[in-house]
């Protein structure tokens, strides 16, 4: 296939510590067309490896267009300058230079932006997700095995925050209230909320947004624990959950987004 819907359709990668999901988004309704294929993420994660799963990613999905693609990394000028949860040589790896060669079409660069997994999530809520989530200042924040950040106005992104890196309260935030944490203590759902909210109070302190967005798994069962948040924000859960980073990579590569 591919180019003859392009206009339209888009097609986005999220690389994970475990996974590299990608699947065809439409861009209009932010809904995936057909399934989402995930491949094994390779071990070690270096960028080398990396780029070929996604180069194989690409083929099993018989997709030949632009292509959006994530890091759980802070990403400027299409350059990786941290690798948290990720092999160490992504540090200073030119993002462009790696993906145009593994991912050449015909001998041709492939129009490829590469841009943080958590502000990917942020820009995907902010055009998809609940409407509130375009209005003012917000933070969104993914639970996973880090915690990942976005900070919004009114839609417009401030890329490359790096939230769960704040020391909290003697080491990084993502080390104490990560959703990888709450399973690795097997902390109830109430014990885990009470680091979450102490963590969330002193963003709040920090930065006052006007409403804070949790995403990541773990924002599926935010029943549970959202009710034993006591900070003083707007919050609410993420609507495109999984989604997220995918359907944002999409939307980068198509309005030109590149941090
Ligand atoms: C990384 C961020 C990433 C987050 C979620 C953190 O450890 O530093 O860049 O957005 O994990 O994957």
């Amino acid at each position: 296939m591919t180019t003859e819907t392009a206009g339209t359709t888009g097609f986005g990668i999220d690389i994970g510590g475990s996974g590299i999901k990608g699947a065809r988004v439409d861009m209009d309704s932010g809904e995936f067309i057909g399934e989402r294929i995930k491949i094994l993420t390779p071990r070690p994660a270096t960028p080398e490896a990396v780029a070929d799963v996604v180069a194989e990613l690409l083929e099993q999905a018989e997709w030949d267009g632009p292509v959006g693609i994530t890091v759980p990394a802070v990403v400027q000028n299409q350059t990786a300058l941290t690798a948290a949860n990720i092999d160490h040589s992504w540090i200073g790896t030119d993002c462009a230079e790696l993906f145009s060669r593994h991912l050449a079409v015909d001998g041709k660069p492939r129009e490829v932006a590469v841009l943080n997994d958590a502000d990917a999530a942020g820009l995907a809520e902010a055009r998809y997700g609940d409407p509130r989530a375009r209005e003012g200042a917000v933070l969104l924040l993914t639970f996973g095995t880090g915690i990942g950040s976005a900070l919004l106005v009114n839609g417009t992104l401030y890329p490359n925050t790096e939230l769960g890196h704040l020391i909290f309260p003697a080491m990084d935030a993502e080390k104490w209230a990560s959703s990888a944490v709450k399973e690795r203590e097997e902390l109830s759902y109430r014990e885990w909320a009470r680091r979450v909210d102490r963590v969330l109070e002193e963003y709040r302190r920090i930065l006052n947004p006007q409403r804070i967005i949790v995403g990541g798994g773990v924002s599926r069962k935010f029943e549970k624990w959202g009710p034993h948040l006591a900070v003083d924000a707007e919050i609410f859960p993420a609507v495109l959950r999984n989604r997220a980073g995918i359907v944002g990579a999409a939307g980068a590569v198509r309005d030109g987004i590149r941090p």
